[in-house]
This record gives structure tokens, sequence and C-alpha cells, in this order.
């Protein structure tokens, strides 16, 4: 009885469940093309759940139209997939996308005239469909006795990109790769010479120069990240990474942690490859990049040209040639490389000359020839038709056919060879007189430096006779005092009593005969040299010029054969990390320490704004402030990383407590700001509040990363006072605590850009300027301290960029 009263119900239901069902799918648009049915113009697929589009797309300012698939919430066209990368069309409003009834999806031009389809032709198969699903794959099915098959899925032809789901590797079967290939420019998604595949053996990534030369490993899969790629542990935008292997294919393939983050692999048309992901659909970040540098890809300019890091233009032709394509060149696609201007004329070998280029990196592939002198070996080259260039290196080494992977190195790099390149006798005329005039801007430099450090040296003798004369040890307010060693040793009492040892040195205490107390630092690993003892000076007296009250003061020097020491300023209470994290000393209260936070930041904002070259201090930590006896805040050890010099990596390899204060810009390689000083100082201020190492879990209170735990309180409106340190008892005047705590969220941003500079820092901490509510930085659930070090030691042991001396010496000068 009960039952057919319920079933006008269940139909009314039922029926009310497919109108709604029918309504949202109408609403969202089409993800299916059927038989018959063909898409053109502005008309697009939409997957299911809204994530992707497909449709016609123009990249970039091309005027050519593509097939292709892109997220379709991002604001700017994100295309993970192209149809006819090798078919442009010059129009979208009369070709068509259009799936026949023998299940081939065919792209027709305004012609009608096929030039692209996916020869999914079956015999059996009827009722095929072609839909866009929700993890951007393209898929044509089809019934076949009674089952759906697959025909056709866009995901076994990938073109650069490598989304959640998607595979990498190979199909046994059919013999082919699922590999990723470039695109030729932005604006150009032809493929390029550039791939990413699977190795043979599947456990490896490799990128390829036209499928021959390898010039890229990611290193055995572990498991669990690639050996070479160990940023992948720190990803927590994908997870399940896996690999894949039956009778049929070997590939990788990952999950998406998030369904609003968008991860996604790609190869750029610079041959690298990098992460990205795009956080809410609003922005696309950036993470990692392998190789790290655009000349460490194979043939990255193409033939006959240079390729320099320190240009704007990463590529040149080499003197005497032209981009083969300028179109393509200035799109900075260097596919076709570079061609002469004018023709060798090999039949005479008298009418070819050379053109040197003086600091290079030699190119690949070099022959090596039997002759004892670079005379002979220029013989040795003119005598081969064949031959383009030569270099003498210990030995004769020629080289014939095109010219790839030629560096142009820096002046002063010692590893620059000789290097001459054959060309036409024409082309080397108006080469001696560039030559000269390099050569003439070369003396003047040399004698412009040579004259400043004559200039110098003689200040600096007259400092040191005027201290040697009046035999004193203070210096006036602002000029530095040249200290003797034996004053040092005895000051220190011959280094008996050691204050402490950090990465740039061992620090000692001291007192002056006029009873100042002093702290020595001793400098680790100094070179010796005249030039290293210049460079010294110079950043010396630098140093020495800037003084701020919550700057520690440097007082003087000393140079002792091999030995640097710096004196500076005792400070009576000693460091930050003491009173924070030391469980005998008097507890700092809230007032104490939003003072510290405070003076900190001025002085670091005097750092990056106030001084005449701006300095980025690299390694704020509690260890680095100090106190006066009035608990004023000394910023210490500033500077100090361009003194070092060289040593740096290693120093920033070795401190520990660095790590775990590093802005995430140090891992991705890039140039390092003083936004890298303002994440620190969010660190900082976040040990400030807590009274503990951020790295340290809680154990008597939720088991969760300090910062993250800010985060969740002010974002949820809840007690900011359950943040502070337990010791003070919640004892702090709640609203500087919570401008504090914002402050830190807003410093510790991903993008540098969000954070604030050190001066709206102080003001904020100051109250003059309102601060609002910050976005929650995800990465910072997978900071392991432990990772970070490790990244830090793999790229400084690959040579990465800003751990080069010359490097940190240009970032450091803003
Ligand atoms: C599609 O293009 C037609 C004409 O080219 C235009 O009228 C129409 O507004 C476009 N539709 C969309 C959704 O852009
Ligand atoms: C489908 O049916 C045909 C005959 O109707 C048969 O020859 C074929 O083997 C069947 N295929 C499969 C996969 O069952
Ligand atoms: C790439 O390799 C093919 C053969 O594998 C060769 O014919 C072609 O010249 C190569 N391209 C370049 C630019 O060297
Ligand atoms: C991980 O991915 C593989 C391959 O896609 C899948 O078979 C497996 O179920 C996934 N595991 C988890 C825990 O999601
Ligand atoms: C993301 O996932 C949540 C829960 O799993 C789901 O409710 C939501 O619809 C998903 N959003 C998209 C865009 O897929
Ligand atoms: C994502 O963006 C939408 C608006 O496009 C916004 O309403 C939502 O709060 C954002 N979500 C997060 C987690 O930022
Ligand atoms: C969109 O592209 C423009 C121009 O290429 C760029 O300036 C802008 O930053 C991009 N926007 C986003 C959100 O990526
Ligand atoms: C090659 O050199 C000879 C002799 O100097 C000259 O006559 C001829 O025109 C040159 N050919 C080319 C292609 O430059």
């Amino acid at each position: 009885m009960s039952f057919t009263n319920t079933k006008p119900w269940l139909y009314l239901l039922l029926l009310l469940l497919f109108i709604l069902s029918f309504r949202t799918q109408k609403s969202k648009g089409l993800d299916t093309l059927a038989v018959g049915q063909s898409l053109s113009g502005n008309q697009t697929l939409t997957s299911q759940g809204g994530t992707f589009e497909l449709g016609f797309f123009t990249p970039g300012n091309s005027k050519n139209y593509y097939i292709g698939i892109w997220y379709k919430g991002l604001p700017n066209k994100t295309v993970v997939w192209v149809a006819n990368r090798n078919e442009p069309l010059s129009d979208s409003s009369l070709p068509e996308l259009k799936l026949f009834q023998d299940g081939n999806l065919v792209l027709l031009n305004q012609f009608k005239t096929p030039i692209w389809s996916t020869n999914s032709i079956s015999n059996i198969a009827h009722s095929t469909s072609a839909m866009l699903l929700d993890n951007g794959n393209f898929v044509i099915r089809g019934l076949s006795n009674s089952s759906n098959v697959i025909l056709w899925q866009s995901l076994d032809y990938p073109t650069d990109s490598w989304l959640p789901g998607w595979k990498v590797g190979f199909n046994k079967i059919r013999n082919s790769k699922y590999s990723l290939t470039s695109w030729r420019s932005p604006e150009n998604p032809a493929p390029s010479l550039f791939s990413f595949e699977l190795d043979p053996s599947g456990t490896t990534f490799m990128l390829f120069w036209n499928e021959s030369k390898m010039y890229w490993t990611s290193g055995e899969w572990t498991g669990k990240i690639f050996k070479l790629i160990p940023e992948m542990e720190l990803d927590i935008y994908i997870k399940n990474v896996t690999q894949v292997s039956n009778e049929n294919e070997i590939y990788f393939t990952y999950e998406a942690s998030f369904n609003t983050t968008l991860p996604r692999y790609v190869i750029e048309p610079t041959g690298q490859f990098r992460p990205y992901w795009g956080n809410n659909f609003t922005r696309l970040g950036l993470y990692w990049t392998r190789p790290l540098e655009k000349c460490q890809v194979h043939a990255f300019c193409g033939g006959f040209s240079t390729c320099s890091q320190d240009r704007s233009t990463v590529c040149d032709c080499m003197h005497g040639f032209e981009p083969r394509v300028m179109k393509n060149w200035e799109l900075e696609d260097h596919t076709d490389g570079c061609v002469r201007r004018t023709r060798l004329n090999c039949s005479n070998g008298e009418n070819d000359g050379f053109f040197m280029i003086q600091k290079a990196r030699l190119p690949v592939n070099s022959e090596s020839v039997a002759v004892g002198s670079i005379e002979n070996c220029k013989v040795a080259c003119l005598s081969d038709c064949f031959c383009t260039a030569y270099a003498y290196d210990n030995e004769c080494l020629i080289w014939k056919g095109d010219l790839y992977n030629l560096q142009e190195l820096s002046s002063d790099d010692k590893t620059g060879k000789e290097f001459y390149v054959r060309l036409a006798e024409s082309e080397l005329e108006p080469v001696v007189n560039t030559a000269k005039k390099s050569d003439k801007k070369a003396w003047l430099i040399v004698g412009a430096i040579v004259g400043f450090f004559i200039f110098f040296g003689i200040v600096m003798l007259l400092i040191w006779i005027q201290r040697r004369k009046t035999g004193t040890f203070e210096g006036d307010e602002g000029s530095l005092v040249v200290f003797q060693y034996r004053d040092i040793r005895r000051a220190t009492k011959n280094f008996s009593e050691k204050l402490g040892e950090g990465g740039f040195g061992t620090v000692f205490r001291g007192t002056l005969p006029n009873s100042t107390a002093i702290a020595v630092k001793r400098l680790k690993n100094q070179e010796q040299g005249e030039k290293q003892d210049k460079q010294f000076l110079t950043e010396v007296s630098t140093i020495g010029m800037i003084q701020h009250i919550n700057l520690i003061r440097l007082r003087g020097f000393c140079i002792k054969g091999m030995e640097r020491f710096l004196v500076f300023d005792y400070m009576l209470n000693g460091s930050l990390e003491s009173h924070l994290f030391r469980k005998d000393l008097n507890v700092l209260d809230w007032k104490t320490r939003y003072k510290i936070a405070l003076g900190t930041a001025r002085g670091l904002a005097y750092l990056h704004e106030k001084c005449r070259d701006c300095i980025i201090h690299c390694d704020i930590k509690p260890e680095n402030i100090l106190l006066d006896a009035d608990y004023n805040s000394k910023v210490a050890d500033f500077g100090l990383a361009k003194l070092i010099g060289r040593e740096f990596s290693h120093v920033l390899t070795t401190i520990r407590g660095t790590v775990g204060y590093l802005a995430p810009e140090w891992i991705s390689g890039e140039a390092i700001t003083p936004k890298a000083d303002v994440f620190s100082y969010g660190m900082l201020l976040f040990e400030i509040i807590s009274g503990r190492r951020n790295r340290e879990l809680f154990h008597d209170g939720p088991d969760i990363y300090f910062p993250v735990r800010v985060f969740n309180i002010i974002n949820q409106g809840e007690d900011i006072l359950s943040l502070l340190d337990q010791k003070l008892e919640s004892n702090a005047d709640a609203e500087e605590l919570n401008r504090a705590c914002r402050v830190a969220c807003w410093c510790i941003q991903f993008d540098e850009r969000d954070r604030p500079t050190m001066g709206q820092v102080v003001k904020v901490l100051e109250g003059v300027l309102e601060v609002g509510l910050c976005p929650t930085p995800r990465f910072l659930q997978a900071l392991g301290e432990n990772s970070i070090h490790y990244i830090i030691c793999q790229e400084t042991s690959s040579g990465s960029k800003h751990m080069h001396e010359d490097d940190i010496i240009s970032t450091f000068q803003c």
C-alpha cells in the first residue's frame, strides 16, 4: 500500500533531479562533441567541473589560430595542450573541428580541407563521442560489442605540459613515447628541438636536444623523489607520484593535492623544465628550474652564436654572423641559429681569417690535432675546408661544422679561453678597430682602478700613521681604528674569553687599555693576496661608515698575515637568542620584546634604504641581534657576507641557525633582494612572540608549525593571546601583539612582491600604518628544515647562480 503511495513522489523527485542536472550541465557549457557536430569560431567545450576549456586560440600577439585546451578560470589563457602544433590556421570563423561517423576527429580549414586529425578511425565502434574531462584529457569513445572503448585520447599525445593524471613515459606496444616537446616561442606552439622524456629504463627523466643530445637528467626515482630534484619533497601541491609499469606501457603520473592549485610541469621554449601552479585560479607561481641557467641548455642559442648569462640578450650571433630567421630570433626562438654574412672562400685559404673571442667556454665536439704551436694550429684549420674554428689550450683543438654552446665569460673569469672563429677576410676589417677601442677602454678602467687603490692606500697609510702617533684606540666618532695585532692579543688576553662562534668567525671578549669593553671577531677562511687585502679594506671602510643606533658599530680592524680581525663595541646583554631560548636567563617582558622587534626593523630599514650602498644582511636570526645594557637591539654581522666573498656559500651551508629563516628565493635560485631579509625578519618576529624556535614543535600545545598556527588564529579571529610565549602569562598589549603577528605574516609571503619593505614594517610596528589580514602561503606546512638544508648544499655543489662570488657582489649592491 505504502509503495503505491510513494511512487508518484519518487517520479517527481527523479524528474526534478533530471531537470536540475540538465540545467547545471547546460549552464557550464557543453563538454561533449557528438558525431556530426563541430566547433568553430569562439565555440568551446568546457569540462564538467568547469576547470578546462577546449577551442580555438591565438598565442600571444600571433595571428595564427590553433585548437587547444586551457584552464578556464585563469585570466591569462594558459594553454596546456595543442592539437595542430604544426598546422596553424589564419582564421577561426570558417575552420571547424568536426567529429565524423567513423570516429575520426578532424580539423578542417576554411576550404574544408582536413589539415589535422586524430586518425582514430574505427570500423567496429559506433555511437562515438568526444568529451573533455575534468583532468584536461580529451577523449574519443565508442561503443563496440556494447562495451565502451577509448579510440583516442589527448593524454597519449602530450605537448609541452604534464598535468595531474597525465603521463610521461612510453607505450611498448605502439613503440611510441609520451614525451613533452617545448614550444618554439611563447607565440609559436610548433615543436622545438627540446624534449622531456623518460629514459628506457623507466626510472629517470632526461632533457634532450634534437632527440640525440642529453643535457640534463633528473636522477633516479627513489620511490619518493628524483635524486636531483630534492625540491619535490617540499612540493605540497602534488602527491602520489607513481611509476606505472605493465606489459603495455611504462610511465610516471601524479595527482594534485588540492583541486584549486592546478599544478603542472612544463618544458619551456628555453629548453628548461619547471613546475608551475595556479593558486585559486589567480596567479601562476614558479618554484624551481632545471637547468638553472639558459646557457646550460644544449644549443640554447643555436649554431654560431654566443651565450652569456650576463647580457640582457642572452644569445648573440658570433661576429660575422646573423640570425638565420630574424623574425624567430626576435621572439627568442633560437632554433635556427646564425649564418655567415659572407661565405668562406675555401679555394684559397688566404682569403679567410679568424676573429678572436677572448674569454670563451669552448664549444662542444672539438677534434684535437697533433701540432705543437698556436700558429701551426691556425694553419691546420685554414688548410681544412670544413674547419670553422680553432683554439689552443695546451693542445690544438679544431672544430668542424656548426659551433654550439660557446659561452662568452666575463673578463675576469680565469677559466675563459681564447677562441678563434673562421671568417671571410672582408668580415674581419672592422674588428680591428673595435678591438682597439675596447682595449683603450679596458686600459682606462685599469688606470682608474689602480689610481683609486693608490689613493686609498695613501689614505689608509695616513690613518695608520696617525694612530701610531697618538697611540690611542679611541677613534673619532665615525672613523676606524687600525689595531696592532699585539694590542688585539693583549686586549683579548690571548683570545681566552670566547663569546661565541658564528658562520663568519669566532668572537672573543676583550678590554682596551682605557677599560672599554670590546668584542673581537676573528674571521674565518681568509684568502691572502694584494687584491684580497684591498677588497677587505674597501669593505671594512664601507661597514665602518654605517652608523645607526640599532646597528652594531665597527670600531676598527686588524690585518696580520692570513688573519683578519674586526673590533666591535661589546654588548652587555649578549644576543637575543640567549634571552629567548635559554632557560637560565630572565624572561624578556612584552614591552622589551616589542622594543627589540621595532629596533631591529629600524636597523634593517636603515641598511636597506638609507645607506649609500644598500646592504642585504642575508642572515637575520636571533643570534645576530645583540642587546646593549638597556636592551636596545643592535643588528650584527651585516655586510660580512660581501666581505667574506667566495666563502659565503660555504658559510651559508654550515650555519645551522640560518636554516629556518631563509627566504624561498634562496632555494629557487632567483636573485636575492632586500625582501629576503624581510622574510627572515618575519621568522624572527614569530620567535620573539612565541619565545620558541619556529622549527620546534609544540609538545604542550597543538602540534603545528608556529607560523601556520599564527595564520590560522589571526585569519579565524581567535584569541591572539594564545600565541604569546606562555612564560609571559598573557601579559602583553593585545593591540601590539596583533600588529606584530599580522606584519610577520606578511613578511613571510612566498612572493617577495607581497612582502612589505622594512620601512613599512617599522611604520606598522609604530602604529602609523594599518595592515590587513594576509593570505596563508600553503608551502609553509612543508618547510622541513632538513630538506632545505639539503637543497642549499646541493645547489652549492652544482654551482648555483647566486652562490658565485661575482653574483654575491652584484646582488648585494642594490
Ligand atoms: C562569438 O562571436 C560572435 C561573432 O564573432 C559574437 O557575436 C559573440 O558575442 C561571440 N560570443 C562570445 C561568447 O564571445
Ligand atoms: C565483437 O563482435 C565481433 C562480431 O560481432 C567479434 O568478431 C569480435 O571478436 C568482438 N570483439 C570483442 C572485443 O569482443
Ligand atoms: C637533428 O637530427 C636530425 C637527424 O636525427 C638531423 O637531420 C638534423 O640536422 C638535426 N638538426 C640539427 C639542427 O642539427
Ligand atoms: C596513486 O596513483 C596510482 C596511479 O595513478 C593509483 O593507482 C593509486 O590508487 C594512487 N594511490 C593513492 C593512495 O591515491
Ligand atoms: C574541489 O573539491 C571539493 C571537495 O573535494 C569539491 O567540493 C569542489 O567542487 C571541487 N572544486 C572543483 C573546482 O573541482
Ligand atoms: C578564491 O577566489 C574566490 C573568488 O574568485 C574567493 O571567493 C575565495 O575566497 C578564494 N579562495 C581562497 C582560498 O583564497
Ligand atoms: C597576464 O599576462 C600579462 C601580459 O602577458 C601579464 O602582464 C600579467 O601579469 C599576467 N597576469 C597574470 C595573473 O598572470
Ligand atoms: C675567392 O677568392 C678568389 C681569389 O681571391 C676570388 O677570385 C673569388 O671571387 C673568391 N670567391 C668568393 C666566393 O669569395
